[in-house]
């Protein structure tokens, strides 16, 4: 029998936001792969990405042929990964999926690696893993060493999310509109429900019959099933002028007590954690400090004197690697270690 190769990995949405982070990501942590193919629409068909220092060319998603490829990171909108995904992994291909498609499904793993890594066993069921929303991502790595400490009984949380959380698209929407303001031409919104140049809005994703959001329906959802089911959580979720980072601030209930000193060394030895946190001008993280980094940042830690046992937070991370692309190659990354895949291919 031949010597088995290295992996064959798919990024599918590789020139979105998230896809050509995932790229970056993959080649900086020097991620096994013998092969990486970048996969988006037929719009994107023969335009170039980067991969480390080499470019790959973009290939169509609906003509390819996954038999011989490991793993599929999947940075494409929820209907389309709700048609392909399934395909996909049906090719004994492993579906590491962006999207909310899959997040909510019983026998798919949701994973965040630093909080629950070994929840990722079932995922041979469907052969698709979930990726959380990025708010949720950062929330629970600050959130989980300070729970397995003193238990979480509630959370409330209000969000500062960046524009790169909405697509490549959003982006180009606060650029347009922010250089709109200063020329005094017309503003259009097409991708944000209403101006986001010089402005804030408490609205992502749509809303629901009691009055949340989906986001904000989400982050409660999902740190139910990645953290603990019996963590309360109540979530305001809003659009910042900012182009990379997520930030949150966050107020916690604890079952039992927990000084903002004990909070601090917890977190300073977490996995992910970065504390930042000195009480003086300037002594905590912004978005702008955090874009490009890997860490969830944590910041303004002080005790809540309105309740017992009560902590304050400021978390802060980039949205496109912790919140998506970085979080999905540690999953691939935890695959390849605990040694629950093998390269299908053989050296002859
Ligand atoms: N941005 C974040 O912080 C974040 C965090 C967590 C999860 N997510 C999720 O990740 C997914 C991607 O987000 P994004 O921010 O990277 O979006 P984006 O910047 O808008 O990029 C979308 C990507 O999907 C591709 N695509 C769209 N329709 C396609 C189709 N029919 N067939 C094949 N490829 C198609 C696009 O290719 P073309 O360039 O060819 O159109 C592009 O590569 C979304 O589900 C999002 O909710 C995003």
């Amino acid at each position: 029998m031949g010597e088995i190769m290295g992996f064959k990995v798919a990024v599918a949405g590789a020139t979105g936001n998230v896809g050509r982070e995932m790229l970056s990501v993959l080649a900086e942590r020097g991620f096994p792969a013998d092969e990486v193919v970048a996969l988006a629409s037929r719009r994107s068909q023969g335009t170039e990405v980067s991969f480390g220092d080499r470019t790959l060319k973009v290939k169509t998603l609906d003509t390819f042929d996954f038999s011989d490829v490991d793993i599929c990171l999947m940075s494409i909108g929820g209907a389309v990964s709700k048609e392909w995904s399934p395909k996909i992994a049906r090719q004994d291909c492993v579906v590491i999926d962006n999207s909310s498609a899959w997040r909510y499904d019983a026998d798919v793993p949701l994973i965040v690696p630093e909080v629950n890594a070994d929840a990722v066993a079932g995922f041979r069921k469907r052969n698709i893993i979930a990726n959380p929303n990025c708010s949720t991502a950062q929330l629970v790595v600050a959130l989980k060493p300070l729970h397995d400490r003193a238990t979480i009984r509630r959370v409330v949380v209000a969000t500062y999310q960046s524009v790169s959380g909405a697509g490549k698209e959003a982006m180009e929407e606060l650029f347009t509109q922010t250089r709109a303001v200063f020329v005094s031409d017309p503003l259009d919104s097409k991708k944000m429900p209403k101006r986001i140049a010089f402005n804030v809005i408490p609205q992502i994703d749509v809303f629901q019959d009691d009055g949340f959001t989906r986001e904000e329906w989400k982050m409660v959802a999902e740190t139910k099933k990645i953290l603990d089911p019996k963590i309360k959580l109540v979530a305001t979720c809003v659009r910042v002028p900012v182009f990379i980072g997520h930030s949150e601030a966050v107020a916690i209930e604890f079952e039992n007590p927990i000084t903002a000193d004990e909070a601090r060394d917890i977190l300073r030895e977490a996995p992910g954690c970065l504390v930042v946190d000195k009480r003086e001008d300037g002594g905590y993280v912004t978005p702008y400090e955090a874009a490009g980094e890997d860490a969830t940042y944590i910041s303004r830690i002080r005790e809540d004197p309105t309740v017992d046992n009560g902590l304050m937070l400021w978390v802060v991370s980039d949205n496109l690697r912790k919140g998506a692309a970085l979080n999905a190659v540690q999953i691939a990354e935890v695959l390849v270690n605990r040694k629950l895949i093998e390269a299908k291919r053989k050296a002859a």
